[in-house]
């Protein structure tokens, strides 16, 4: 069940691609929203397209939201925000969101990941009125897929900087929690995509590449299989997450609940671009081998329905893509 009263949420990474999708649609529903947030890009800056969508982003959910420009590890800053604000419900998002860039800078990963969310932990233990805590944390804490659909009782065995620091940070999220009486929700998502990312993740490339006329590099064939997640319904899940009282202290995976190859999304992109190019090159082999999440329990407990199939995901970003390029 969620509640229909009016909540004050503090999102921490609310200027993202994800945490921006969840705070319009916060804010549409009447809840307070207040964002808290580095402006952090860990793009080459040639490459990246961080300012033009950042923009976008803050455009879409601006003035009905307060945003606050402050780091998750300064715990003086994050205190002070909490006491001004008193919110209600925090949604943590704030951290390196890509497994390539956090081995590359590992020392920075273990930093902001886990170093981030302890300052977070002892600022909400400092005060009394947080009801929830609300953590992004991600399909890579499985490591490679014993089994697919991977439901959320799957091993978890990270082989990556990413994938350990966020199991490191849920264990730290329900240690702490349950002695201290800090009550969360995880959620794990996997390969989401759609407007405004800017993270370079394989949708944003294909998809760049696709209006750019360039090739697509498809490793190991096209073969690797993603559980691809349109970010409105990341957000949806999110939300539900954050305002039922049913999630107490559980852990969601939230996602499409669908297996697709690298190859059936360059076979979508050809009906939108029939002359696309694909070269293959060997398999990434420093990621983990997933596919599809079991996102029945989401289902059942939240009411979490996703909308877009891959098909209807990719279309939406093309036309958002063609509608900002004008
Ligand atoms: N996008 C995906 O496919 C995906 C999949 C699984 C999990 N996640 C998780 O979801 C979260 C959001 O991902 P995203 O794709 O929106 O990434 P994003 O980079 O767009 O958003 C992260 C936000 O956090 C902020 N941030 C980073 N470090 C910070 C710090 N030290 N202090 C304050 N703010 C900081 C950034 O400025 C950015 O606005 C991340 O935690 C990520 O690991 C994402």
């Amino acid at each position: 069940m969620t509640t229909d009263a009016k909540q004050k949420i503090l999102i921490l990474g609310g200027a993202g691609f994800i945490g921006s999708r969840i705070a319009k649609k916060l804010v549409d529903l009447g809840h307070q929203v207040i964002v808290y947030d580095k402006f952090y890009n860990f793009i080459e800056p040639e490459k990246s397209k961080y300012v033009f969508y950042l923009q976008k982003r803050l455009k879409n959910f601006s003035p009905d939201v307060k945003i606050i420009y402050g780091d998750i590890r300064d715990d003086v800053s994050l205190t002070k925000t909490l006491n001004e604000h008193r919110p209600d419900i925090i949604i943590h998002l704030a951290q390196i969101p890509l497994a390539n860039v956090s081995n590359k800078i590992s020392g920075e990963a273990l930093d902001i990941n886990v170093n981030g969310t302890i300052s977070l932990i002892k600022a909400i233990g400092s005060v009394d009125f947080v009801k929830r805590l609300v953590y992004a944390s991600s399909s890579f804490v499985y490591g490679h897929f014993q089994y697919a659909p991977a439901d959320e009782k799957h091993p978890t065995n990270p082989i990556d900087v990413y994938g350990g620091t966020k199991l490191a940070c849920e264990n730290i999220i329900k240690g702490f929690g349950t002695r201290f009486g800090i009550d969360y929700t995880i959620i794990r998502p996997s390969a989401v995509y759609g407007p405004t990312d800017v993270n370079l993740r394989v949708s944003q490339i294909f998809v760049d590449n696709a209006f750019a006329d360039k090739e697509l590099i498809l490793d190991g064939g096209g073969q690797t299989t993603l559980d691809f997640t349109y970010v409105d319904d990341i957000a949806q899940g999110f939300v539900l997450a954050a305002l039922s009282t049913e999630a107490k202290n559980e852990i969601f995976n939230i996602t499409r609940g669908e297996g697709r190859s690298l190859k059936n999304l360059v076979d979508i992109l050809k009906t939108h671009f029939p002359d696309l190019k694909t070269e293959i090159k060997p398999a990434d082999e420093t990621r983990p081998k997933r596919g599809a999440l079991d996102i029945s329990k989401a289902k059942k407990i939240l009411g979490y329905q996703p909308k877009y199939s891959l098909e209807e995901g990719i279309k939406e970003y093309i036309e958002y893509i063609k509608s900002v390029k004008k």
